[in-house]
């Protein structure tokens, strides 16, 4: 516990817990204590609130929802990188290479790629920047990638695509040279990249998702590890009702579907394949 921390007993940890899964359907385990004592403190010096029972107590009378949204955006676990489990990509580039021939006319020339919790956006940019790299008519195709995540502070920070310079660290000289200087020693994502990409707030847990798909590929990778079984079957499910037939579900290095998801057929390493017909649907 740092200087200036509040305690947290037993009983506000159950309610923080609880408060966070009712709105994001994370499971914080006991471990996590010490980084919510951490984080919510801040929230509470800036609330000028006294403990950890008064801010809980303002959250649940609802009259504050920029508070309640910092309650999310603070527990929320945001690590990402640009070309993150490369293998993905890789698959995905092969996969919109078949798709393209399949679609050799004007009318059909239609890609949509959903990264679903998608933090401050690398997952999407590498999606836009590897698929860009490998077919440049894509420029000519009515082409978008959709990113979504929970956390308002990411999505915004993911939408303005400016990162600092120590991102690239790792990258080959090819794929850093992709991005633009931003003057202030950060690097920004092409103008021409970021506009592929939309950012939009959206919880993947509760409420309604407004897009109706299909996509030829969704990005669901390192989010369902926060969610208990039931949450991860449920989501994995919604995902697939918009996928295309045949198209792919990218997920974490530690996740699965499960068995409730056995529409999809695993085809690689965290890499999943529709086969079972998804509902019918109209284009997005
Ligand atoms: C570890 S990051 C993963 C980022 C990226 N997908 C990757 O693998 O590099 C997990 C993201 O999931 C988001 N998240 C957690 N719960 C969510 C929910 N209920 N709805 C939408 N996004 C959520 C978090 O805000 C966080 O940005």
């Amino acid at each position: 516990m740092e200087q200036g921390d509040f305690a947290l007993s037993d009983q506000e940890f159950d309610r923080v817990k609880a408060r966070l899964y009712a709105e994001a359907g994370i499971a914080l385990s006991d471990s996590k204590r010490t980084l919510v004592v951490s984080r919510l403190s801040r929230l509470l010096r800036l609330l000028n609130l006294g403990s950890f029972t008064a801010y809980i107590d303002y959250l649940e009378r609802q009259a504050d929802a920029a508070a309640r949204q910092e309650f999310i955006n603070a527990l929320t676990t945001n690590l990402t990188r640009f070309w993150r489990e490369e293998h993905h990509f890789e698959h995905l580039t092969g996969y919109v290479g078949q798709l393209m021939k399949a679609r050799p006319t004007a009318s059909e020339q239609r890609l949509r790629i959903w990264s679903a919790g998608c933090s401050t956006g690398q997952e999407a940019y590498t999606i836009a920047l590897s698929l860009l790299e490998a077919y440049p008519e894509l420029k000519r195709w009515d082409f978008r990638v959709l990113a979504t995540d929970i956390d308002t502070r990411v999505v915004a920070e993911g939408a303005a695509g400016v990162y600092a310079a120590t991102e690239l660290a790792g990258l080959t000289p090819a794929r850093a040279r992709l991005f633009e200087p931003y003057g202030d020693g950060r690097i920004r994502v092409p103008a021409q990249v970021r506009d592929l990409v939309q950012f939009k707030v959206l919880n993947l847990v509760n409420g309604p998702w407004p897009m109706r798909g299909p996509f030829d590929a969704i990005f669901c990778r390192n989010v369902a590890i926060y969610f208990d079984k039931p949450t991860q079957t449920e989501m994995f499910s919604r995902l697939g009702e918009l996928l295309a037939p045949g198209a792919f579900l990218y997920i974490g290095h530690s996740e699965n579907p499960g068995s409730g998801a056995s529409r999809f057929r695993g085809v690689g390493k965290t890499v999943y394949q529709l086969t079972a017909p998804a509902r019918a649907r109209n284009a997005a």
